[in-house]
């Protein structure tokens, strides 16, 4: 097989490399929930796939990420890392197991790292986070952060909007991200904030910052997989760029076979025994 020349088959991405990649190249990053997909974003060279709680969305049909639970994240951590050979696999840590308790959080975190296999964990939040952060550090369990437009509070923010637009909220998006790069974060994912401010912020801290709907000048980019591929329907705010029409191919596909079942056409000769 032949890799992208950007990537040295032979070597897994750590969060060691992924962190020394700030300044070096982008980031690639991108969202996977199942074996199948996984292993072809991997085989494509991706350097990163977060088994984001977005698959609350995607694959099980949720109004939003807040009904997913540990066992879900667990399950498809497990088919993802079945999937994957090089990309560093990040699991999301689902609403509400790792908010209760520190030790709760190591609990849950632990069980994605050694029960599904996952490299490192991701949780929301910002300053206030820090106490986790540090704890799940100290056991060994590398952490991405995430801030600005976190989905888990979609309630307390009122909907889904762009975070970080004031003065004020920006000055405090930029202390998180310190506070948090100080806990030990290995790497940092900017959601739908102002290019400018995901800029300020990715040349304040050290460690690699992965926007999503945060403009170009992150260290990497991220992507919700369905909503690259056209499978989201209409869904598609102004951050997605969509780069194939997946939705589109499956219906006719599907259609497709339906009309050759029902006329006869399918099985023909050459699928019988
Ligand atoms: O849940 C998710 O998919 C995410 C990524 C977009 C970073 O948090």
């Amino acid at each position: 097989m032949d890799y992208p020349d950007f990537m040295d088959a032979s070597e897994k991405w750590t969060v060691t490399r992924i962190r020394n990649r700030k300044g070096k190249g982008k980031i690639v990053s991108l969202t996977a929930y199942d074996y199948a997909t996984a292993r072809l974003v991997d085989e494509a060279g991706i350097h990163l796939i977060i088994v984001g709680d977005s698959l609350g969305m995607t694959v099980l049909g949720y109004e939003s990420t807040i009904p997913v639970t540990m066992d879900d994240m667990r399950h498809h951590t497990a088919a993802v890392m079945r999937g994957v050979k090089r990309a560093l696999v990040v699991a999301d840590m689902p609403f509400l197991s790792f908010q209760v308790s520190v030790e709760q959080a190591v609990d849950n975190a632990g069980r994605l790292i050694k029960e599904a296999g996952a490299d490192a964990v991701k949780i929301e939040g910002g300053a206030f986070r820090a106490p986790v952060v540090r704890a799940l550090v100290e056991n060994g369990i590398p952490v991405m952060g995430h801030i600005g437009l976190t989905p888990q509070s979609v309630r307390a923010m009122g909907g889904y909007k762009v975070q970080g637009r004031s003065e004020e909220d920006a000055q405090r998006l930029k202390e998180d991200a310190a506070a948090l790069e100080e806990a030990g974060i290995f790497s940092l994912v900017l959601e739908g904030i102002p290019a400018g401010l995901a800029a300020g912020i990715t040349s304040a801290i050290s460690i690699p910052t992965i926007g999503i709907g945060a403009g170009p000048d992150c260290d990497g980019q991220v992507l919700v997989i369905h909503d690259l591929l056209g499978m989201s329907g209409d869904f598609q705010p102004r951050f997605v760029k969509r780069y194939a029409n997946l939705g589109d191919d499956m219906r006719l596909a599907f259609e497709a076979y339906r009309r050759e079942v029902e006329d006869g056409t399918f099985p023909g000769e050459e699928h019988c025994y």
